[in-house]
């Protein structure tokens, strides 16, 4: 059975997506570790869309769980035609007071794992000469963010990598795209320990999108064949912004107003 691959389809922009795919009448398969969540969400798609919709719970910190999953699928007859790449956490903090396991732990997720489950779905789209990839990168994919460097280093991977392998992908009719979120209303920042001070004084004055929206534009994105979606007007602005200065003047006065909110 075809059928598209959602990695942290248990909340937020994933379980939009899966939600406004379900609509299209794509099979899914919902990737996450919160078993009884998907095992819901599941159940309410296929009965409510005609769909056939599995789940697989894993955890994608862990290194081995990309070939699990991808082994799940080879098991059940699943052929992955999209793969949404979507799982992720984050953290802020001055770097050297975050726990290093819980940075080292995002990046296995945020990277290693996202590049692992791309290597291993990736050979079969190439030879069926027909596949889509979503990759979830960040506003944060286009400048360093002090106090959240670690997240922003590894979005700014996230999208280097896709936009890379979005030409490798041509070849083969493979559409690669890479889709960047700005602050959205989800479970991220209580996830990423930042429902706080911190939180606010990293994310005050920006522009709040719903999941919904952000999924709708992603997959408008799609359908007009984009490789690159930012989703929200103010989010596209502020992306054209941020390349006409050098990082390091974006670094210093992102640096100055956290310092300055949170007084240290
Ligand atoms: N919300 C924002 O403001 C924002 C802005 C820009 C970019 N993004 C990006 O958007 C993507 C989705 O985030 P979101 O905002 O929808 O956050 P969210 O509501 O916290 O959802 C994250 C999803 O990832 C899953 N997940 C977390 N850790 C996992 C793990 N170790 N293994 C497997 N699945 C895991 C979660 O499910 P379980 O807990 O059940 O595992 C959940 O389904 C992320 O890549 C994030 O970086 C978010």
């Amino acid at each position: 059975m075809k059928a598209t691959l959602i990695t942290g389809a248990s909340g937020g922009i994933g379980e939009a997506l899966a939600n406004k795919l379900a609509i299209r009448k794509h099979n899914l398969v919902l990737v996450a570790r919160n078993t009884e969540k998907l095992a819901i969400l599941c159940q309410q798609l296929s009965k409510q869309f005609g769909i056939e919709a599995h789940y697989i719970a894993a955890d994608l910190s862990k290194p081995e769980a990309a070939e699990l999953i991808f082994t799940e699928t080879q098991k059940r007859n699943l052929e992955i035609e999209t793969l949404i790449n979507n799982a992720g956490i984050g953290s802020g903090g001055e770097f050297s007071e975050l726990p290093l396991k819980g940075e080292l732990d995002m990046l296995q997720l945020n990277n290693a794992s996202f590049v692992a489950m791309t290597h291993f779905f990736l050979p079969q789209m190439q030879k069926r000469k027909s596949g889509t990839i979503i990759n979830v990168a960040s506003m944060a994919a286009f400048m360093p963010v002090p106090y959240m460097a670690v997240y922003a280093a590894s979005k700014v991977f996230v999208r280097s990598f896709t936009e890379a392998i979005t030409e490798e992908c041509k070849p083969h009719n493979i559409h690669v795209m890479l889709l960047c979120p700005g602050l959205t209303k989800t479970n991220f920042n209580q996830a990423a320990g930042i429902e706080n001070e911190k939180g606010k004084a990293l994310t005050e004055g920006a522009n709040l999108q719903t999941p919904e929206e952000v999924a709708d534009e992603a997959l408008k994105g799609l359908d007009q064949k984009k490789h690159v979606v930012i989703s929200g007007v103010s989010n596209r602005m502020a992306a054209k912004m941020t390349a006409l200065f050098p990082n390091a003047m974006l670094a210093k006065r992102m640096a100055a107003s956290y310092r300055r909110k949170m007084s240290v």
